[in-house]
């Protein structure tokens, strides 16, 4: 039996934008998906979504991952359980960490020898089959860990400070809102483009306040990004206000993070506000997950 895990992710800066070649700013995240691999006779998967074998509609990222690796392994029969902190379909980067927790674990079962360039090269592939529209920051962020500015893939200074991820506990489709910034897009294109590429100038500032540790900083620009977001039509009534609730006790700022419609907002906190921030997110009606930035990306956690 092969355990590997792997972390979620938040954006400090740049989602949407980084679909488009700006740059973005993304943290992994102390949440974490395990999964846990043995050889088998038939391919069972297991998760809090059910037991399947290969399934597209319950289980397509793992689906998809086993059909990807089979063209160069022989994968016969494998037993797969999957057991997660990240909230699912909530834009904290579930989907990619069991993607490239997956091929990792499947990779140590089998001696297959893949790099984590390599992995979390498969893990993006296995993304856009799925999503239609993916950039490689979720599975390169939940495969190395760390704070790194894309598309450079250049490794920043830890984020040191709390991390207050606020959950609306609605789910959002990634593909669905990609596609209507998409279109959009097409519509204004000399209104959206320069809207997209504020958001990457934002992500350039920001690349020297996490060098400088300056949270206060950071926290005004992630005002301002989750204000474009808002733009672009990925905002609700239920991400701003946890938000404002966010801002309104004490976060040094918050925004949505990931694709939005749903899903979660992310705020930086100072150690002393955090349990006030957690209080006022949940008191307007989400679910607050107090977390910090990691350095771990994939790790084999027993073999
Ligand atoms: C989703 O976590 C982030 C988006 O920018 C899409 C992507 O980068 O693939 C919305």
């Amino acid at each position: 039996m092969i355990t590997c895990s792997a972390p979620g992710k938040i954006y400090l800066f740049g989602e949407h934008a980084v679909v488009y070649g700006e740059n973005a700013i993304c943290c992994a995240v102390d949440l974490r998906t395990r999964v846990q691999v043995k050889i088998d006779e038939t391919v069972n998967i297991e998760s809090v979504l059910g037991k399947t074998g290969i399934d597209f509609e319950i289980h397509p990222y793992v689906s998809a991952v086993i059909e990807r690796m089979r063209e160069f392994i022989p994968i016969k029969g494998v037993s797969i359980k999957i057991n997660s902190d990240i909230p699912v379909g909530s834009g904290v980067g579930s989907s990619a960490a069991v993607t490239v927790a997956t091929i990792a674990a499947l990779n140590t079962l089998f001696n297959c020898k893949m790099t984590l360039e390599e992995i979390a090269k498969l893990g993006h592939e296995v993304e856009v089959q799925i999503q239609g529209a993916a950039s490689p920051t979720d599975t390169y962020v939940s495969t190395m860990g760390g704070v790194v500015l894309i598309p450079q893939k250049k490794k920043l200074k830890r984020i040191d400070c709390e991390i207050v991820i606020g959950n609306t506990n609605m789910l959002s489709s990634t593909k669905e809102l990609v596609a209507n910034v998409a279109k959009l897009q097409n519509s204004y294109p000399q209104i959206i483009g320069p809207v997209l590429s504020v958001i990457g100038s934002i992500s350039k500032i920001g690349e020297e306040l996490v060098i400088n540790s300056d949270y206060a900083s950071i926290g005004n620009l992630m005002n301002i990004n989750h204000g474009l977001l808002d733009s672009v039509g990925v905002s609700s009534i239920e991400l701003s206000s946890l938000v404002y609730a966010a801002r309104n006790s004490g976060a040094f700022g918050a925004k949505i993070t990931g694709a939005g419609g749903g899903g979660c907002i992310v705020a930086f906190v100072d150690r002393m506000q955090v349990d006030n921030v957690a209080y006022a997110i949940n008191a307007a009606g989400g679910s607050s997950i107090i977390t910090n930035a990691t350095e771990h990306g994939i790790m084999v956690e027993s073999n």
